[in-house]
C-alpha cells in the first residue's frame, strides 16, 4: 500500500473502524520477509494456531464476511493460489480469481499498475504472483489496498517462508538450535531466499547443498548476520546425518536461459528411502512443491516426510495473514 499515492490525498483508504485501530497489520503490504521481526513471527504463528483450531472445530466462519480478495497470478500456481482462495473462503470472504492472465486485459498489453488499480476498485486485498523480481513492491507503490507477494520471479516468496517456519515449529517444537539443510536449486528458488532470511532471526545453522551453477546467491549469504553459521557444499552425503530440517527444492527449469545448463543439473540429488537411512530419526523433510523427481514417491509414507503436512500449515498461515491485513487479527 502506498503512502505517497496522490489519489489517497484527503481520503484514508483504511478507515479506522473500532478495533481495527488496534490491529498493527491493518492495511499493510506483505512484500518481503525482511519486514518481520521475531516477535512479529510469534504473533503470526499465534494467529495461525487460532485459525487451525477454528478450522478444526467449525470449518468456515465469518471473520472476513463481505471482504473480497483478488488473486492475480501471472505465473502457474496450484498451492499458493488455491490455499489463498481456501483461506479467504474459510474466513467467509470471497475471491476474484485471475489465474489465466492471458484471458484478462494483460493479454491486450495492460501494465501491472493499471491492472492493480483496476482490481483494487473491486477487492479489499490483492495477492500477486509475477515473474519479475520487485513486481510486488512496484504494485504496492500504486495500490491503496494491501498487496501480498505470492512470489516475484527469483526474488521472494514471503508467505511460503512463513508457512515453512510455522511447519518447522509445529513439527519439531522449536526453531532455535536446529541444523537446516537446503538442497537443490538455491539460485533461482525464491522460497529458499525468503526462508534463509527468516531463519536468520533464530539461532540456527544452514547448510546449502547445490550444483556449482545453482549456489545460493552471494548477496543473500553476505546479507545474513555473521553470527549465523552458513556453509556451502556440492555433495549431500556428509551433511545429511547432521540435519534436522532437510528443505528440498525443484530445479527451476523455466528460469534457465540455456536448456543445456538445465539438463546438466537436473536430477543432481534424489531423496529415496535408501538415501534417507543416513538421516536422523527425528528430522523432517520439507519441499515447497511441486516436486519433479527430486523426492521419490517411495519416501512419502516415511513419518519424516512433512511436505504434505506443510501444505496444510500453509492454509492456517494464509488465513492469519489475510485476517491481519484486513484488520481482524
Ligand atoms: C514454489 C514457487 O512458486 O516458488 N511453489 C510454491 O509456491 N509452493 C516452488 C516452485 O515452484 O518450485
Amino acid at each position: 500500500m502506498s503512502n505517497f499515492n496522490p489519489a489517497n490525498r484527503g481520503i484514508s483508504p483504511h478507515l479506522p473502524f473500532g478495533d481495527q485501530r488496534a490491529a498493527p497489520w491493518y492495511g499493510k503490504d506483505i512484500l518481503s520477509v525482511k519486514q518481520f521481526s521475531r516477535s512479529d513471527l510469534e504473533y503470526i504463528f499465534g494467529v495461525a494456531h487460532e485459525m487451525r483450531e477454528m478450522v478444526t472445530r467449525v470449518g468456515t466462519f465469518d471473520l472476513l464476511k463481505g471482504k473480497i480478495l483478488a488473486n492475480l497470478f501471472y505465473e502457474p500456481s496450484t498451492r499458493t493460489s488455491s490455499s489463498f482462495t481456501s483461506a479467504m473462503e474459510r474466513l467467509g470472504g470471497s475471491v476474484i480469481p485471475i489465474n489465466e492472465v492471458r484471458y484478462s486485459s494483460v493479454a491486450k498489453g495492460e501494465s501491472l499498475p493499471d491492472t492493480i488499480r483496476t482490481l483494487e476498485c473491486y477487492a479489499d486485498v490483492i495477492v500477486l504472483r509475477h515473474p519479475e523480481t520487485g513486481s510486488a513492491a512496484q504494485a504496492a507503490q500504486y495500490a491503496r489496498k494491501p498487496i501480498i507477494n505470492a512470489g516475484d520471479g527469483i526474488g521472494e516468496h514471503p508467505t511460503q517462508a512463513l508457512l515453512d517456519l510455522f511447519t518447522i515449529r509445529e513439527e519439531l517444537g522449536t526453531i532455535d538450535g536446529l541444523i537446516v539443510t537446503m538442497l537443490g536449486d538455491l539460485k533461482y528458488g525464491r522460497t529458499v531466499h525468503s526462508l534463509a532470511r527468516l531463519l536468520s532471526l533464530y539461532s540456527v545453522s544452514i547448510h546449502y547443498v547445490s550444483p556449482e551453477i545453482l549456489r545460493m546467491p552471494k548477496e543473500i549469504i553476505d546479507e545474513l548476520p555473521r553470527t549465523m553459521a552458513q556453509a556451502e557444499h556440492t555433495t549431500f552425503d556428509p551433511v545429511l546425518p547432521l540435519t534436522d530440517v532437510l528443505y528440498v527444492t525443484r530445479v527451476q527449469k523455466e528460469r534457465f536461459t540455456d536448456e543445456a545448463d538445465y539438463e546438466s543439473v537436473k536430477g543432481s540429488y534424489i531423496i529415496t528411502p535408501e538415501t534417507m537411512k543416513a538421516g536422523k530419526e527425528h528430522m523432517i523433510v520439507m519441499h515447497p512443491l511441486p516436486r519433479v523427481g527430486e523426492i521419490s514417491i517411495d519416501f512419502d509414507n516415511d513419518p519424516r516426510a512433512a511436505y504434505f503436512r506443510q501444505m496444510e500449515y500453509g492454509l492456517y498461515v494464509r488465513m492469519a495473514l489475510l485476517a491481519m491485513v484486513l484488520g481482524k487479527a
